[in-house]
C-alpha cells in the first residue's frame, strides 16, 4: 500500500503561503510512490487546488447537510466545487472546541461519500485516558462509533492522533503506536470484512522529518497526518522523503 502523507494547516495560511504548496507539489510529482495531500483553511482550497497538479487538496471539516440555514458552515458539495477531494472529520480540536461527537462525525463522513469524496476520520485518546491504561479500548470504541455505514477503502482513511501528542513534541513509544494501529486494523476488519485490510491508518501527533521514518515503519501505519511540520515545504518534504524510502 502506498503511504499517505497529509498536511493539516489548521487555522494557518494566507495567499502568500501558497508558494509552499507549489514546492511540495513539485517534489511530490517526482515521488509518485507516495500519496500526498494538504488540507488548507477553506479560504485557500480553491486557490490551492489551482496551484497543485499532483497533491490532493481538501478541507479540515464539513457539515452533515448539503445546504441549508447553517451560518458559517461549509458543505461537502461546496468543498468539492472549490476543488477539494476530501475532508478531515472528527479532529480532536473540533471534538473539543465544537463539541463534535462520534455520530455527527460518521454523518459528516457519509455526507462526503455522497459527494464522491474521501473522509479522513480522526480518533485518539487524551492523556488521562492513556494514563488510565484503557487507551486502546477507548480509541477502538471511538472508531467503531465514528465509522459510517458501508465504509470502504475507496473513500475512508483513518487517522490515529493521541490528543496529548498533538503540537507538543511528545510521541508515544513506537510499540504503543504499532499496538494501537494493530487494534484499529482488527476493528476495521471486524466491522467491514476483508476490505478493512485496505484502509490506510495514518498516525498523527508531532510527526516531523526526524521521527517520520521510525513512525512510518511501524506495523499498520499507512501514513502520517501532519500539523505544524506541514506548513512549510522545508519541513514537510523530509516527511514525504521518509515515506518514499519505505515504498521504493
Ligand atoms: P502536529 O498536529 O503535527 O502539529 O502535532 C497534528 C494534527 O493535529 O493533525
Amino acid at each position: 500500500m502506498k503511504k499517505y502523507i497529509m498536511g493539516n494547516w489548521k487555522m494557518h495560511g494566507l495567499t502568500e503561503d501558497l508558494v509552499e504548496l507549489r514546492e511540495i507539489d513539485n517534489f511530490s510529482k517526482e515521488n509518485a510512490n507516495v500519496d500526498v495531500a494538504i488540507a488548507p483553511p477553506f479560504t485557500l482550497i480553491n486557490a490551492a487546488a489551482q496551484h497543485c497538479e499532483t497533491i490532493a487538496i481538501g478541507a479540515q471539516d464539513c457539515h452533515i447537510s448539503e445546504s441549508g440555514a447553517h451560518t458559517g458552515c461549509i458543505s461537502a458539495a461546496m468543498i468539492r466545487k472549490s476543488g477539494g477531494s476530501f475532508a478531515i472529520v472528527g479532529h480532536s480540536e473540533r471534538r473539543k472546541d465544537q463539541f463534535e461527537k462520534n455520530l455527527e462525525i460518521s454523518s459528516k463522513a457519509a455526507a462526503l461519500h455522497k459527494q464522491g469524496m474521501h473522509a479522513i476520520i480522526c480518533v485518539g485518546e487524551t492523556l488521562a485516558e492513556r494514563d488510565s491504561g484503557c487507551a486502546e479500548e477507548i480509541v477502538t470504541g471511538m472508531l467503531a462509533a465514528s465509522l459510517p455505514r458501508k465504509a470502504s477503502s475507496d473513500w475512508v482513511t483513518v487517522a490515529y492522533e493521541p490528543v496529548w501528542a498533538i503540537g507538543t513534541g511528545r510521541i508515544p513509544q513506537m510499540e504503543e503506536i504499532a499496538r494501537m494501529h494493530n487494534q484499529l486494523r482488527a476493528l476495521l476488519v471486524k466491522k467491514i470484512g476483508d476490505d478493512g485490510h485496505n484502509i490506510r491508518i495514518l498516525y498523527g501527533g508531532s510527526v516531523k522529518g526526524e521521527n517520520a521514518l521510525d513512525i512510518l515503519s511501524q506495523d499498520n501505519v499507512g501514513g502520517a497526518l501532519v500539523g505544524g511540520a506541514s506548513l512549510t515545504a522545508q519541513k514537510f518534504i523530509p516527511i514525504i522523503k521518509a515515506a518514499a524510502e519505505l515504498n521504493p
